[in-house]
């Protein structure tokens, strides 16, 4: 297998994608099926545990079946001590389940289901594989099974994230979206039904129009969109899949930015000075999820900023797979400070200046780091 090559390893990657989706989507109707008044508040972290650990044990089993335990090094969100620290053998037990069916699934997705179904001990060992701390060497796989958590629990967007670093730099990356729909009309018709009936709607069994999984390979200079494919329709490869391109608008009037929902994870009035600044004047696009980067990669919205806490370190699992499919389609993605972002120094963004920008090209890039310049002295960020 040639070093600079990763054709397997991508196809691989976004299959097991497609199949970490479903798996989601499953998890979230079965959320949807139990009478919504039985749903409490409290209640509203176990799917998504019962989510996030299940991906991350398939992800872990698949990549380690393929590409050998011995070789696979996986860094993803949730870590062992997590999990063993559960003391509701419900959840675990809904794991169990829910990782076998979607393990007896893979054939259907040009994968292999282990030979026999999975026991809790195996699962257990599965999640604790992705172990590995990254780092400036080698190979290692960054997953983060259920980015956005919020956005899952409310039906909204959330996203399913696995990338391929080597030696430092991210190799591919793939790129779920079960809720964010191939065609963008698509999710103001399903913001409209979801904010009017302010419950998930149900999904039909034709995913078809839902989702999407973007995805893209160091180097190529293209960047590709499946639609979220229905099982046995993901046995041919590359099937369905179409090129995606950033915007071409560089005009800050006419650009749309996006960032995190919630206040907690970026400094919102910190991002509207800026955007003023530069003479942005449509609403910013607020979503959840690595869906953002994903929303500039296909040309959605122009820029993607982010202004976390002072002391907050981002982590490598919440970035890789968005960056390398926006750059792959024509963006920049940088530090506030202008300089790439280093995936090579374990978990965390170490050494991150201030924030994150993504943007469609340079002209717009150029514009906003000139703003933080200009502006940032006057902020207590
Ligand atoms: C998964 O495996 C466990 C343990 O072998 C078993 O109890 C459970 O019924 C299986 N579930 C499915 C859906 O296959
Ligand atoms: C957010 O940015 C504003 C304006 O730049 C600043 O005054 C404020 O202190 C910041 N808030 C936080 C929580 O950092």
């Amino acid at each position: 297998m040639e070093k600079d090559n990763y054709s397997k390893e991508l196809e691989v990657a976004v299959r097991v994608v497609h199949m970490a989706c479903a798996l989601c989507i499953r998890v979230q109707e079965r959320l949807l099926s139990t009478s919504a008044e039985h749903v409490k508040a409290k209640d509203d972290d176990s799917p998504v545990t019962v989510a996030d650990w299940s991906v991350q044990a398939t992800v872990s089993w698949l990549l380690s079946d393929i590409f050998g335990s011995q070789r696979v090094s996986i860094v993803a969100e949730e870590d062992t001590k997590a999990i063993s620290g559960v003391d509701s053998e419900g959840l675990l037990e809904a794991v169990v389940n829910t990782v076998n069916e979607s393990l007896a699934s893979a054939p259907k997705y040009g994968l292999q289901s282990p030979e026999e179904t999975l026991g809790t001990s195996e699962i257990l060992s599965a999640i604790s594989w992705c172990s590995s701390t990254g780092g400036p060497t080698g190979r290692h796989w960054i997953l983060d099974p259920v980015d956005g958590t919020l956005g899952f629990v409310r039906g909204d967007q959330y996203a399913v994230a696995l990338a391929l670093i080597e030696d430092g730099q991210v190799v591919l990356g793939v790129l779920g979206c079960p809720n964010y729909p191939t065609n963008k009309e698509w999710l103001n018709y399903q913001h409209q039904i979801s904010q009017t009936t302010s419950q998930l709607s149900p999904r039909t069994t034709d995913a078809w129009e839902k989702g999407c999984v973007l995805y893209a390979r160091k180097g190529s200079g293209k960047a590709w969109m499946q639609p979220l494919i229905c099982e046995d329709k993901m046995l041919e490869w590359p099937n369905y899949a179409r090129l995606i391109q950033v915007s071409s608008i560089d005009d800050p009037a006419l650009a749309t930015f996006c960032e995190p929902v919630e206040k907690a994870n970026s400094n919102h009035s910190f991002t509207a000075g800026l955007a003023y600044s530069v003479g942005l004047r449509n609403q910013p696009m607020r979503v959840h999820s690595m869906v953002k980067y994903a929303a500039i990669a296909r040309g959605d919205a122009e820029i993607f900023m982010k202004f976390a806490k002072s002391g907050y370190k981002e982590k490598i699992w919440d970035h890789a797979a968005g960056v390398i499919i926006i750059e792959e389609a024509g963006g920049v993605v940088t530090d506030a400070g202008g300089r790439p972002l280093d995936f090579s120094r374990g978990v965390y963004l170490e050494g991150l200046d201030r924030g994150i920008i993504a943007c469609s090209g340079v002209t717009l890039h150029e514009k906003i780091i000139g703003a933080v310049y200009a502006s940032w002295d006057s902020s207590n960020l």
